[in-house]
């Protein structure tokens, strides 16, 4: 778990990938497989950092022995599932201080309006009505400081972080259009849509990690045969026959985790159950979770003892991730006029 100088070495070069997570609710089964296994090829081709993002989580109100637990086990699911601290750069936002600095200065070129547009700003303060405070709103503020910090050309998000990743590029090009080419404007690298893992109970919308409903979402540390149960009750319909379709949100959504755990077609999980109903076709979906998720809980067990060795791993990230993030509030204060150190 060391994440070596040469690394920083060999990734010099490289287009920069930056993606982040609140450490907050429980990591499910759909973030596994529509985002943190989509990001394991990555650090082939891209410098890849991956950011819990702590200050985020604390615009709404946080339990401060459950965010810090929190983000232990983040970190260590992350590298259960197999991000490798050696090839990536995993750290903790509120490690690097130049997130909040240059959210201050992005804050005076983002416009009230263009943040009060934000589906997510709306949701939450309707979620949260009695503490709508000025961090929910500024939200998207910090997360253009934390993609415009490392140049990073792609950043890996949901659908649901579009409008946050459009707004980035909007303060991006405006600052570079005053003051010289200082960011890169970045791209979203949206997984493709077979990746989108949707709710057991409720398969027409995303399965959530801060869900309320247990029996919605499969969770990364769920026992086994509480999965099993899962998604043995998982949602269908009265068809009784496995295909895929927009008339069938359950059914299909069942398949799209059968694919993606297993790489099998569509086409071919229809023609392995046809004529069978739902009965073992629910229980090879099971046994093809079980068969990912029994591993990484072991190795996470271990991985999770060990918290000196997760420290190291995020002293060691911040430590690359300020080298890069330093570098660029540096030029930004520079073409501001503000004084050099
Ligand atoms: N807002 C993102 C979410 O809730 C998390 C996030 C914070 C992020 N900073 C980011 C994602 C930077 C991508 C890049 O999912």
């Amino acid at each position: 778990m060391t994440q070596s100088i040469e690394v920083n070495e060999r990734t010099q070069h490289r287009p920069v990938v930056l993606s982040g997570i609140q450490p907050s609710g429980r990591l499910t089964l759909g973030n596994y497989l529509g985002a943190i296994k989509n990001w394991l090829p990555l650090s082939e081709h891209y410098d890849c950092h991956y950011m819990l993002a702590d200050l985020h989580t604390i615009t709404v109100r946080q339990d401060p022995v459950v965010l810090r637990e929190h983000c232990y086990e983040f970190l260590a699911l992350y590298i259960a599932c197999g991000l490798d601290p050696a090839q990536n750069v995993l750290f903790v936002q509120s490690h690097v201080a130049a997130h909040a600095q240059l959210a201050w200065v992005l804050n005076c070129y983002t416009q009230m309006g263009e943040l009060a547009r934000m589906t997510q700003f709306k949701d939450k303060s309707a979620k949260h009505a009695d503490n709508i405070n000025v961090g929910l709103y500024d939200y998207p503020a910090l997360m253009a400081a934390d993609i415009l910090l490392y140049q990073a050309s792609e950043v890996p998000v949901g659908g649901d972080q579009k409008q946050h990743l459009e707004l980035t590029r909007d303060i991006a090009e405006r600052f570079n259009n005053l003051y010289g080419k200082v960011f890169t404007v970045p791209e979203p690298m949206i997984p493709p849509v077979g990746a989108r893992i949707m709710g057991l109970q409720e398969p027409t919308a995303k399965m959530s990690k801060s869900d309320n409903a247990e029996t919605n979402s499969i969770y990364l540390l769920d026992p086994v045969d509480k999965v099993v149960r899962k998604l043995r009750r998982a949602v269908t319909d009265s068809e009784a026959v496995v295909r895929a379709g927009d008339d069938k949100p359950g059914v299909t959504n069942l398949m799209s985790i059968l694919s993606a755990c297993t790489g099998e077609s569509f086409a071919a999980i229809e023609a392995r159950f046809a004529g069978q109903g739902y009965g073992p076709f629910k229980q090879a979906v099971a046994d093809a979770v079980v068969a990912i998720l029994e591993p990484m809980q072991a190795r996470y067990k271990d991985i999770r003892e060990d918290t000196a060795g997760l420290r190291r791993v995020l002293r060691e990230g911040a430590e690359a991730a300020r080298t890069k993030a330093d570098a660029t509030l540096a030029r930004v204060h520079e073409v501001l006029g503000l004084l050099p150190q």
